[in-house]
């Protein structure tokens, strides 16, 4: 099932998620939807709070995207990070244009760590460590981020993001569309 994602303003985007136990209902369901939700909106990763859920759960996976078709070949690699904590950042930070399905029809460059250790539980509940380098270490940081109530607007400078300002504006109100279903938060 695809789930509405919650765009830029939401207040549930800025709250620190809390962590699961195995006692946390229909885990594999939500995980499944999550994945669902994020291929059908072309996304490399989400992360429950954008599905308006404060929990520390996060879908990552990649495919290969072929231009000439606009096609996407078979999943390539894909991780479901439940409870993630990067334990250490490696390497030389970087520039990379990051993109977020909560903040459509922006894209700006974010200098991070180029590679991070990262623990986390699977929908198994089986116990990870992976060195995640590349993409897989710049989408990790990013949607450990939303679980720690961060967009990446965040990192960019005050001079940048003041230029921003009315786009984001915008994505709080509604006014940007995107090709998939996102659930603006109306303000009482
Ligand atoms: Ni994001």
């Amino acid at each position: 099932m695809i789930l509405p994602i919650i765009g830029y303003g939401h207040p549930t985007l800025r709250k620190v998620a809390q962590p699961i136990d195995k006692s946390y209902p229909n885990l594999k369901e939500l995980v499944a939807n999550m994945y669902e939700t994020m291929y059908a909106a072309d996304g490399v990763g989400l992360a429950a709070p954008q599905v308006d859920l404060s929990i520390r759960v996060v879908v990552i996976g990649f495919r290969p995207y072929d231009e000439k078709t606009d096609t996407y070949g078979e999943i390539a690699e894909q991780h479901t990070l439940i409870n993630p904590e990067i334990v250490e950042f490696r390497g030389e930070k970087k520039f990379f244009n990051e993109g977020c399905l909560s903040v459509p029809d922006i894209h700006e460059d974010v200098l991070r760590p180029e590679s991070v250790v990262v623990r986390y539980y699977d929908e198994d509940w089986n116990e990870h460590t992976d060195v995640a380098e590349g993409l897989y270490a710049r989408v990790v940081q990013h949607e450990v981020d939303h679980l720690d109530g961060k967009v990446f607007t965040d990192h960019l400078s005050n001079l940048r993001r003041t230029m921003l300002k009315r786009k984001l504006n915008d994505i709080a109100s509604g006014k940007v569309p995107t090709r998939y279903r996102m659930k603006v938060f109306h303000r009482k």
